[in-house]
């Protein structure tokens, strides 16, 4: 009866990846809007090990600052180990070894294109490995067709024997469906000295990993082998239908769970795209080709309309947005209406009832409740009041060529169509600018302004 180790992890993400035909590496195409080292770093993070090696050669430094912009509180954590020549799975370990070798406990063995993998499966994965005290456990898992994978050797008694490579293996071996997942726990210390012991002598030439269990063997250690029974979850990935079958597998499972735990109504679910990590409320409506990306939020009773893609934005309740939205990095409070054809982005806020409509772009701007744009305008930098109007055309003029300038409009303001508000710039409560006005200076409140440049016209009471 083992105890639990520290434990250290490496992930494999060196490979080119050659079966995806593709000039980006492997670990960095995307699955579910994440790259498929992003997803298995994750998992790992779960786990708390002391540390997390990711072995880099492809594309080093892409991979290396995608990991570093996604997990900006886990830097001290990782660390980068670059393999200059991809010359196999050992090799890549082995590329560990100066910064590994010597520390105590365990190495659990990742490899960064197996996306699927659930933390809970390595949490279960490394407490079975330190229950049976071996010297090197690894995943297994049954499949219906093994071809492409290592396959899982076993003596008559059911004992381990070796892992047998696809390429390298008998007419006989090649029947054996029980295939090696590519993820393993090792005792540090049995683990290096191992690895020292392979040889490329093999069909591709490569440092095999895999031939680790089997040196340790027979050197009479402990190997135990984990069977896992989903082969799904710890399938890698190594061409791009498979990584399009796991995209749709991932979001079916995304979109049957929004619907039967959270309630939500999709009018065509074959033809909605959420991500995972999205939330949304109860008798919300999500209509065909609708996006939903990041880690947004969408409340109850809203209707997401054909065609809208929303990312990594916050939606309140009773918000319908309609056909063909872009919504960025923003947040729309309760009842508000949004499109058709409209765009926010860069952290705008609309607050209760505010309605932007047909082609509105706004960009980094606040707008206050019950206040209306509904046709064809601009508003970027802007912080505009309570239940004000926007006329069709209107643009903040917020860019001189060189800075950015904001545009204050108050509470109960008319601006009337085709208004140009010149930045920086500010409209006073209760100001009616004229259509086509060209507003260069500021308007005080409750006061009617037209022309080019716009001039007060009278007082309003
Ligand atoms: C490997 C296993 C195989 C297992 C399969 C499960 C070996 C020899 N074979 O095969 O038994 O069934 O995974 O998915 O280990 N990598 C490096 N440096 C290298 C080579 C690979 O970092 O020099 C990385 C790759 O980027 C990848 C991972 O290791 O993330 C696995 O490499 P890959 O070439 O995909 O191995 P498989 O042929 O799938
Ligand atoms: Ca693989």
């Amino acid at each position: 009866m083992g105890q639990t180790q520290a434990l250290d992890v490496i992930i494999m993400a060196a490979g080119l990846g050659t079966r995806m035909k593709s000039n980006c590496a492997k670990v960095l195409h995307k699955l579910d809007g994440r790259t498929l080292i992003s997803h298995v770093c994750r998992a790992a993070f779960v786990l708390q090990p002391r540390s997390v090696y990711v072995v880099v050669g492809h594309q080093a430094e892409v991979v290396q600052s995608a990991l570093e912009s996604e997990f900006p509180s886990q830097l001290d954590r990782i660390t980068f180990v670059p393999q200059r020549e991809q010359r196999g799975t050992g090799d890549a370990v082995m590329a560990t070894e100066s910064v590994l070798h010597g520390r105590d406990g365990t190495v659990m063995v990742l490899s960064g294109d197996v996306p699927l993998v659930k933390a809970a499966t390595l949490t279960n994965f490394f407490e079975a490995h330190n229950r049976q005290g071996a010297a090197c456990t690894l995943m297994s898992v049954r499949m219906e067709n093994p071809t492409g994978y290592g396959r899982v050797a076993r003596n008559e008694g059911g004992e381990f024997l070796k892992i047998v490579e696809q390429k390298d293996a008998s007419d006989e071996e090649r029947q054996i469906r029980e295939i090696n997942v590519g993820i393993y726990c090792f005792d540090n210390a049995k683990l290096f000295a191992a690895l020292k012991q392979i040889k490329p002598n093999n069909s591709q030439g490569e440092f095999y990993l895999t031939d680790v269990p089997a040196i340790l063997k027979s050197q009479g250690d402990k190997i135990a082998v984990y069977l896992h029974n989903d082969a799904r979850e710890v399938s890698g990935i190594n061409t791009r239908a498979e990584l399009a079958e796991f995209e749709n597998l991932l979001r079916r499972n995304t979109i049957r769970r929004l619907m039967i735990e959270s309630g939500v109504t999709f009018i065509d679910p074959s033809h909605a795209y959420i991500s995972a990590e999205a939330q949304i409320g109860r008798d919300t409506v999500i209509y065909p080709d609708v996006h939903i990306q990041g880690a947004t939020i969408i409340g109850e009773a809203c209707e997401i309309h054909q065609g809208s893609r929303i990312v990594n934005s916050h939606v309140g309740n009773r918000v319908t947005i309609k056909d063909h939205c872009l919504v960025l990095d923003s947040e729309i409070a309760d009842d508000c209406g949004v499109g058709p054809f409209a765009h926010l982005r860069m952290n705008t806020r609309m607050e209760e009832r505010a309605v932007v409509g047909n082609f509105v772009e706004v960009k980094k701007s606040h707008i206050g409740s019950g206040t209306k744009s509904m046709h064809l305008t601009y508003l970027g930098d802007a912080t505009i009041g309570e239940d004000t109007n926007i006329g069709a055309g209107t643009i903040t003029c917020n860019y001189d060529g060189k800075n950015k300038h904001p545009t204050v409009i108050e509470d109960h303001v008319r601006i009337g169509s085709d208004t140009m508000l010149v930045a920086p710039v500010r409209v006073g409560s209760g100001a009616v600018t004229g259509a086509g006005s060209v507003v260069t200076q500021d308007v005080p409140p409750k006061t009617l302004v037209a022309g080019v440049p716009a001039k007060e016209k009278k007082k309003l009471e």
